[in-house]
Parts: C-alpha cells; sequence; structure tokens
C-alpha cells in the first residue's frame, strides 16, 4: 500500500459499507487508494475533515438539464454546477429536451456539450419511442448512456409511449433496466376537464392516482409478460407502493424529496411552484412513500430537477408548466429529514449511491472503496441553514423550499479525487466525465 497520497480526507466519520466509524481516504489519480488509519501516511494535499462525515458521492439519477433547445432554463453547466453546489458528484439526465434523445448523434452532442463544461459526472437516458425501437439495443449500450426513458404519460416536451403495444415493444426490444414515467396518458386525456383554471391544486385531482396505478399495473404486466427489469420514477401515491411492493423481481422504485416533504396543502401557499408530474398529493400519500422507504421497498431517491423560469410558473393554472428545481436541495432536504429521523444516514446513502449502482450497473461509484472513484459528498450534520433562492445555482434560480430552516449541510463536492465544490464555493472549472457502465464497458 502506497504511503504517499495526491490527497487525504482526514479525520471524518466515513458512512460506508462496514457501517459508520473514524477514518481517512487516502487517494491518487481520482480512485480511492486506502481506506483506514493514514496518519502515518503523507499526502499532496490534507483535507481536514474532523467534524464532518464523509459520504459515498450523491448520485442524482433523474435531471433535466434542457440542453439542447432550453437553455433559457437551464443548461449542463447550469445544471450541474447547481448538482455540485447541493453535493451531488454524479447525475443522469433526462431526454426530453430538444431535439430529443432518441439517436446516437443526439447522445453524442450532449456527451459533447458536457465535456469540460459539466461539473460532475454525467450520463444521458436515451428516449424510446415507437420509432427509435429497432435502434434501442444499440443506443443502450452506447458509451454515456444511462439507459432508456419512456414517458408513457405526457410531460413537458413531446416525448411519448402511451399505449401497451408501444412499451411492449421496447421491453421486448431493450436488455438494460429501462426507466418509465408512469401515468396513464389516456386517462389523462379524458380527465383533462378536471382541472380548474387558476387553481393548481386541482393538479392532483386531473393526474389522479388512479392515472397512475394504472399505468403502473400496465407496465408491471407487461413487463412481466417480457421478462423485463422496469425503474418506476417518482413513485408518488401509497396504491403503487403497495402494488409495487409483490413486483420488487423486477421493478425497482424511486421516490423524490419532494414527494417526501411537500402536500396538498402547501398548493394554497406556493401554487405552481409545486406544480409537478406526478403531483404533489394528500398526506397519506407522503406517508405511505416513508413507509415503503422504511420497509426498503423504495430503491433510490432522483430529484427529478425539472426546471422553468419564475416567468414560466406565473402563468395562470393549467398554463403553467410542471417542474421545480431539485438537484441542489436534495441533500439538505434529506439531511434535514436525517435529522429529524426519518430516515437513517446509512438508508440516505442506500438510497443515492449503492442504490443507483445497484440498479444501474455502475462501474466503480456507489462506495467507497479501494479502487472505486474518489467521489464523495462531504456533509455537516449540525450545520443549520436556512435555503434561499439565491443560493440556488441553476438559470432558473428559485426553490420552493426558499424560507425552509435545514439542519445538515453538503460542505464539500469531491469528483474523482478533485475537490469541485468546499464551504459552498465552486472550486475548479467543468471537468466531469460520462459515468461507465457495467452493462457497457467498451470492448
Ligand atoms: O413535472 C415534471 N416536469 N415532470 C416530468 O416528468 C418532466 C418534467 C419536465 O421536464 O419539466
Amino acid at each position: 500500500m502506497p504511503t504517499t497520497y495526491d490527497m487525504i480526507l482526514k479525520g471524518g466519520t466515513l458512512v460506508n459499507q462496514n457501517g459508520v466509524g473514524m477514518g481517512d481516504l487516502g487517494i491518487t489519480n481520482g480512485t480511492i487508494a486506502a481506506i483506514g488509519d493514514l496518519a502515518q501516511a503523507s499526502a499532496g494535499q490534507t483535507v481536514d475533515c474532523r467534524g464532518l462525515h464523509l459520504l459515498p458521492g450523491v448520485i442524482d439519477t433523474q435531471v433535466h438539464f434542457r440542453e439542447p433547445g432550453a437553455t433559457h432554463k437551464e443548461d449542463l453547466e447550469s445544471g450541474s454546477r447547481a448538482a455540485v453546489m447541493g453535493g451531488v458528484t454524479a447525475v443522469f439526465e433526462m431526454p426530453n429536451t430538444d431535439p430529443l434523445t432518441t439517436s446516437a448523434a443526439a447522445l453524442e452532442d450532449k456527451l459533447a456539450r458536457a465535456a469540460s463544461r459539466m461539473h460532475c459526472d454525467h450520463a444521458f437516458w436515451v428516449g424510446g419511442t415507437h420509432d427509435n425501437v429497432a435502434d434501442l439495443a444499440e443506443l443502450e449500450r452506447l458509451p454515456g448512456a444511462a439507459g432508456i426513458k419512456v414517458f408513457m404519460g405526457s410531460s413537458t416536451g413531446s416525448l411519448m409511449v402511451p399505449d401497451d403495444a408501444g412499451v411492449e415493444a421496447i421491453l421486448r426490444a431493450t436488455r438494460r433496466r429501462a426507466a418509465f414515467h408512469s401515468e396513464d396518458e389516456f386517462m389523462l386525456r379524458a380527465q383533462a376537464g378536471w382541472r380548474v383554471p387558476g387553481d393548481p391544486s386541482s393538479h392532483p385531482v386531473w393526474r389522479s392516482v388512479a392515472a397512475a396505478l394504472s399505468s403502473t399495473h400496465r407496465l408491471v404486466a407487461i413487463a412481466r409478460r417480457c421478462g423485463a427489469r422496469i425503474h418506476v420514477l417518482h413513485v408518488s401515491t401509497a396504491e403503487e407502493i403497495e402494488f409495487l411492493k409483490d413486483h420488487k423481481d423486477l421493478a425497482s422504485i424511486e421516490v423524490t424529496p419532494h414527494h417526501l416533504t411537500l402536500e396538498d396543502a402547501d398548493y394554497a401557499r406556493l401554487g405552481t411552484l409545486i406544480q409537478m408530474n406526478p403531483p404533489v398529493r394528500a398526506v397519506r400519500h407522503r406517508d405511505a412513500l416513508w413507509a415503503g422507504l422504511a420497509q426498503g421497498i423504495a430503491d433510490i431517491l432522483g430529484s427529478d430537477h425539472a426546471p422553468h423560469t419564475r416567468d414560466e410558473k406565473a402563468k395562470v393554472y393549467p398554463e403553467s408548466p410542471s417542474g421545480m428545481t431539485g438537484v441542489q436541495t436534495l441533500v439538505p432536504i434529506m439531511l434535514d429529514h436525517v435529522h429529524h429521523g426519518r430516515l437513517s444516514l446509512q438508508r440516505f446513502v442506500d438510497m443515492t449511491s449503492a442504490g443507483p449502482a445497484r440498479l444501474f450497473g455502475i462501474a466503480c461509484k456507489g462506495r467507497m472503496a479501494v479502487g472505486y472513484d474518489a467521489d464523495v459528498t462531504v456533509v455537516d450534520l449540525k450545520r443549520r441553514v436556512t435555503i434561499e433562492d439565491k443560493w440556488i445555482a441553476s438559470r432558473s434560480n428559485w426553490t420552493p423550499y426558499a424560507g425552509r430552516e435545514v439542519t445538515g449541510w453538503p460542505v464539500g463536492t469531491i469528483v474523482r479525487g478533485r475537490t469541485v465544490m468546499w464551504q459552498d464555493e465552486l472550486q475548479t472549472a467543468g471537468q466531469g466525465a460520462p459515468v461507465r457502465f457495467t452493462e457497457s464497458l467498451p470492448r
């Protein structure tokens, strides 16, 4: 074992696969080289982490960064800056951009745009459509591809496969775990009249529990027929948790900080700012998501960072777009839940590092282990901060959590051994790289 490292993170509390305990982390060439007591070792740089907790880098597997096509809302630089300011070391970005990410050329374009601009590591979901089914087997294996994402219900952008035959064709064509926005488009169309103009609290009435459940029932039945693995994004209802718990062999579940934190009563105060698809719902659903999290039914957390500008959100419902920023607030909001005893820090790590690595076969990320990428989210569990809009680095520079005091804060973001954020300051220019996957390592 070498006794000299590029960097030693010294004296922090490591939250890792073998439990929680004091230890030093030795990093060389962007890789974890040693874990333990490194008191005798030397390093180019030693960072004093006493009083801080070191987590495996937080991976947010659902963000919308809007480039190309809507860069007035966000771009790959600003979105990834928001990510690292919030302690996130890697993101999977969604394909509902313009043009859509539905071809090898569009994926290559995103990777080229990301190079030397994105601050965190990244992969891009490729959209599954009726038109690109024949290409999906190849597309899902391309370097930088996170897998295939399918919208079964309409949201921002034009990507959509609402019908069973279309979903089945995609699941037969793919081998990796595909991700689904599961709301029944046919029901959403039939129920469109349930929206009350000017009243965003009618959003969950329109995008009903039954619409989410119907879509998820259909999706699971198709996946079962095809023997396919599926990932159900942003699960928002008690009924889906209850149903999906019996299909864990094929279905993984994402829950979001906003569905775990907000409730329908908040529409009165926050209006269209919390208009999301699927919607923020009644407290019984939030309680069921927490119960699902406690029982291990929910696998991972994703922010569904979906920025729109304040002006766009100020339109009168239902002209207002659905989505809110979230990549930067994921860690502080969830650490505050840890502080209040709603989940353990180990469970948070399970859902933001180990979980994504397990579900999507991420190579060398998701745990702090020798030989793995030196991705570390450094947090101060005692720091109390009031979240403010001015802290938000997204081009859509607002958050529904403005004014909320949280206990627990990301104080350092280390990506492959480089300190990208420290104590709320960006430290380097963008040097993010594509995430690698065990299912599609280059041959
Ligand atoms: O509210 C949402 N907004 N949900 C989605 O699934 C898409 C997103 C967006 O891209 O704006």
